[in-house]
């Protein structure tokens, strides 16, 4: 079974919406296969987002992440990947279809800010594979 991981951000935690999203992915009849709050450290997202690195956007991005817990998780079922992607919605929320949890619960950035978006999942099955070893380990 296809397995993908997902992470629901410090500011999806703090706002209290950890219920509606993994309602949405139970009613989305995927299996949570793993569910963890735990605080995400600068060197551990610097593996996470290693494509973005190199960006000027970075500090902020980190800024954003360690700003509080983070519930991660991993699901599974059917082409979960890209169907998680889709329930997501568009990486910045001005575009993101009304329906996904961006498109639902966010708004676009604020010139030079991070992307407040509530919600992470991996783009790929090299992507998942990678993410729940970095993450989790297994
Ligand atoms: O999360 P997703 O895969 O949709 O997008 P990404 O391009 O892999 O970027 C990862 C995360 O970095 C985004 O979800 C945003 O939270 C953040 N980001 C940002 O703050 N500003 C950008 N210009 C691009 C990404
Ligand atoms: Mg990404």
């Amino acid at each position: 079974m296809e397995q993908t991981f997902f992470i629901i951000k410090p500011d999806g935690v703090k706002r209290g919406l950890v219920g509606e999203i993994l309602t949405r992915i139970e009613r989305r009849t995927f299996t949570i296969d793993h569910l963890e709050v735990r605080m995400a450290s600068e060197e551990l997202l610097r593996k996470h987002y290693e494509d973005l690195v190199d960006r000027p956007f970075f500090p902020q991005i980190v800024d954003y992440m360690t700003s509080g817990p983070v519930v991660i998780g991993v699901i599974s079922g059917n082409d979960v990947i890209q169907t998680w992607r889709t329930m997501m919605g568009a990486t910045n929320p001005k575009d993101a279809v009304l329906g996904s949890i961006r498109g639902d619960f966010a708004q676009a950035p604020a010139d030079g800010g991070a992307t407040f978006n509530v919600v992470h999942g991996s783009d790929s099955k090299e992507s998942a594979e990678r993410e729940i070893a970095l993450w989790i380990g297994k």
